[in-house]
């Protein structure tokens, strides 16, 4: 068989018997998320200030282990923030994967700092922590006691991780980078929420993380994000600063430095709630069509499905196909005719015109992986309640 008609062969097994179109990614509803949003309403209780926020924000704190969550309005500025509170100055670098969706980058640049983009490694999508270290020994020089970039003399100040499409870095290896070179690790979880390595939630190896809860995640707050740390003087800055440096106690309006307007409002956090309450049927349902896919491409010479790296429990947010080179684009035209709403990885970020000139590791290999990667439909619905 051909290996474009094998995989969609595969593929149309795996996914609801009837009509498509089966969707990338549709949000779920079968809570208490009308009952919450109209306890808002009735409240008038439906702006940044409410008893929703504080609720969701212990529910992610306890759900992940991380002692502190920060409610935001979207990942982004959970990003921003993160980046803001683990030090990030104007002038400095950021380690970042090349394989990411932009808001990372674009976060970096809030900061006034520059993206320095590393590869991604065929196994989980995420940085070779090898390659990485073999990299930095090459590129850094000390000064001042602090790690800088020897070509450009700015200083490294962080490490993003990036858990792509639900599967976690190997956080061990990158946090022990992190310190043997004097960096900050900040994870970017937004693809991440309910994904462990070695046992613990994604967003505790990290100083710092940042989630998101846009429409297509595995939980939604229609858009919004919130930044995890354990650090109780961190949450404590990340909060202020997401809640315009606003100072209490003064009868007019006080604030202390340049904030940003950015806390989840009451009525998206009331969402949030009721999906933080499904959350685990959720991720049920997601391991289950995983499991389908894993299945159905076991024997698959055409593609590679994309499996929880060792160690790890993943969320499998998106499904992920590793295809054959070359195969990529014809297999999607394919796909969207029948129905089955696949996607191409992001642009690579040094592709990007306004990154193309950002620090960069070697990136032949990493392009030809990412022109191998497959997205597939992963709504909890295309799973029945069996
Ligand atoms: C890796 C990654 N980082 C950051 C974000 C930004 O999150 P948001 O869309 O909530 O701003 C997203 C998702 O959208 C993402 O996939």
């Amino acid at each position: 068989m051909n290996p474009i008609d094998d995989i969609l062969a595969r593929l149309r097994g795996c996914l609801p018997q009837g009509e498509g179109p089966w969707p990338l990614h549709e949000p779920s509803f079968q809570g208490h998320e009308w009952a919450y949003v109209k306890d808002c309403l009735d409240s008038g209780w439906v702006s940044s200030v409410g008893a929703y926020v504080d609720r969701f924000e212990s529910a992610l704190s306890s759900y992940t282990g991380v002692a502190h969550a920060v409610a935001t309005v979207n990942g982004t500025a959970a990003l921003h923030i993160a980046l803001l509170v683990a030090g990030v100055e104007p002038g400095d670098e950021v380690l970042v994967p090349a394989l990411t969706f932009v808001a990372t980058s674009n976060a970096i640049r809030y900061c006034q700092a520059t993206p320095h983009f590393i590869a991604a490694d065929e196994s989980d999508l995420g940085p070779d922590p090898q390659a990485l270290d073999a990299y930095l020994r090459e590129i850094l020089v000390e000064i001042d006691g602090q790690a800088c970039n020897a070509f450009t003399g700015k200083p490294l100040r962080a490490l993003v991780a990036m858990h792509s499409f639900g599967h976690p870095n190997r956080l061990d290896a990158l946090a022990e980078i992190c310190s043997r070179y004097g960096l900050t690790l900040v994870e970017d979880a937004a693809e991440a929420l309910g994904t462990r390595y070695q046992g613990l939630h994604v967003g505790h190896w990290g100083r710092v993380a940042a989630l998101s809860f846009n429409g297509n995640k595995i939980i939604t707050t229609g858009g919004g994000g919130a930044v995890l740390t354990n650090d109780q003087d961190l949450a404590r800055r990340a909060r202020h600063l997401a809640t315009t440096a606003k100072v209490a106690g003064h009868r007019e309006l006080f604030h202390d430095e340049t904030g940003f307007n950015y806390r989840m409002p009451n009525l998206n956090a009331a969402l949030g709630l009721a999906q933080m309450e499904a959350l685990n049927d959720l991720l049920r349902r997601k391991r289950m069509l995983a499991q389908r896919y894993q299945e159905a491409f076991v024997d698959c010479s055409d593609a590679r499905f994309v499996e929880e790296p060792p160690d790890a429990d993943s969320n499998y947010w998106l499904n992920t196909l590793l295809v054959g080179e070359g195969v990529r684009d014809a297999l999607l035209d394919r796909a969207e005719k029948l129905g089955i709403q696949a996607r191409p990885a992001w642009t690579l970020q040094h592709r990007l015109p306004m990154y193309r000139y950002c620090p960069s590791m070697e990136m032949t290999a990493t392009e030809r992986l990412a022109a191998r990667i497959v997205n597939l439909p992963s709504s909890p619905n295309l799973v029945g309640e069996d």
